[in-house]
């Protein structure tokens, strides 16, 4: 049996969104806060698998771990660190570059998605992209993975990994770890488009809220929301068919921790001109206190580097004893 573990990251790709903050951050802090060890990363080697502008980059792992810190991680209670700082990353990834399988990559929708008809074109990184996750999360014998709902498919994977590993040497020495993917808003649409996500990732979405917008551009971006004609619905009527009525109750019942049907209850019956302010509202007081402390973290970014290599220290620590006991399982 193995101790419980939580293990999860963010890219440095660009600024955090309501979806990153909604789907990881508010419930790692959750899970920090129950007392399990948890360690949380900044994935700059996931971020390079597509181009990265090195003084951007740099920039966007300091916001990331601002971002985290804001949003209620405590460096002391949370292992907080930098994924290239830990150089097991790489090392367990190549090994586990040599576990998967080509056919099992090429199913990930995540790469098809990604890569797109340019598959030619695309990183080998990119396309290994999720070995190098299972090394993450495995390198840690983590055991509880909280993510949103577009990285299941990459946990299961870890988990195909992980059960490949043990049985072709024939040890019991990585955990099946699980995918922990919870609450209400598992995936934020898009504002714009109800049939994307809300990523950092897709700079053409000018509608996604982000976590350093002031308290103005949150409202206007929910305002404009695309939205049906109809009023809301009861409890009773549910939002199946109303995906972006659904997301945006999502998002509210999030925010507010409240269930679906809670908002429901609440706002069922009244006109979107009438639910957009509330929303924007409480997005409002909910965000912009960890914008605040975002910028204010961010004017020193030598604290944040010392947070960032005191985190290293301690994963490594971790990590180090696990990456020998690999390479000695591996016959090396
Ligand atoms: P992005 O796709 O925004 O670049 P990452 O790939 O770095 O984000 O994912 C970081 C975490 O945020 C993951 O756990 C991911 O599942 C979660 N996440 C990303 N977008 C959303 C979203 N729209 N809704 C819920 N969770 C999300
Ligand atoms: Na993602």
């Amino acid at each position: 049996a193995f101790t419980p573990r939580v293990f999860s990251g963010i890219q440095p790709s660009g600024g955090l969104t309501l979806g990153n903050y909604l789907g990881a951050l508010k419930r790692f802090v959750d899970s920090q806060n129950s007392g399990v060890q948890s360690i949380y990363c900044m994935v700059d080697l996931h971020a390079i698998t597509v181009w990265q502008d090195p003084a951007s980059l740099r920039n966007a792992t300091r916001e990331l771990c601002a971002g985290y810190i804001a949003s209620g991680l405590d460096p002391e209670k949370s292992i907080l660190f930098n994924q290239s700082q830990v150089s097991a990353h790489a090392e367990l990834g190549w090994v586990f570059n040599c576990v998967a399988r080509m056919g099992w990559m090429q199913r990930m929708t995540q790469w098809k998605d990604k890569a797109g008809k340019n598959a030619q074109n695309a990183s080998l990184g990119l396309f290994a992209y999720p070995a190098l996750m299972a090394a993450d999360i495995l390198l840690y014998h983590a055991t509880h993975v909280p993510v949103g709902e577009d990285q299941k498919q990459h946990v299961e994977l870890t988990r195909d990994i992980a059960t490949k590993f043990n049985h072709d040497f024939g040890v019991d020495f990585f955990p099946i770890p699980e995918p922990v993917i919870e609450g209400t808003a598992t995936r934020v649409m898009s504002l714009r488009d109800g049939s994307k996500k809300m990523s950092k990732s897709d700079p053409s979405d000018m509608s996604r809220i982000n976590l350093t917008d002031d308290s103005d551009s949150i409202a206007a971006k929910i305002r404009k929301a695309k939205t049906d004609p109809d009023a809301l619905p009861s409890e009773a009527e549910g939002l199946e068919g109303r995906p972006e009525a659904k997301n945006l109750v999502n998002i509210y019942a999030a925010l507010n921790d409240q269930t679906q049907a809670q908002v429901l209850a609440e706002v069922g019956g009244r006109q979107f001109s009438e639910f957009k302010p509330m929303l924007a509202d409480l997005a409002v007081a909910k965000l912009s206190p960890i914008s605040t402390e975002m910028g204010r973290l961010m004017q020193t970014p030598d604290e944040i580097d010392a947070i960032l290599r005191r985190g290293a220290e301690r994963a490594r620590e971790i990590a180090n004893p696990i990456m020998a006991r690999t390479l000695d399982i591996v016959g090396m």
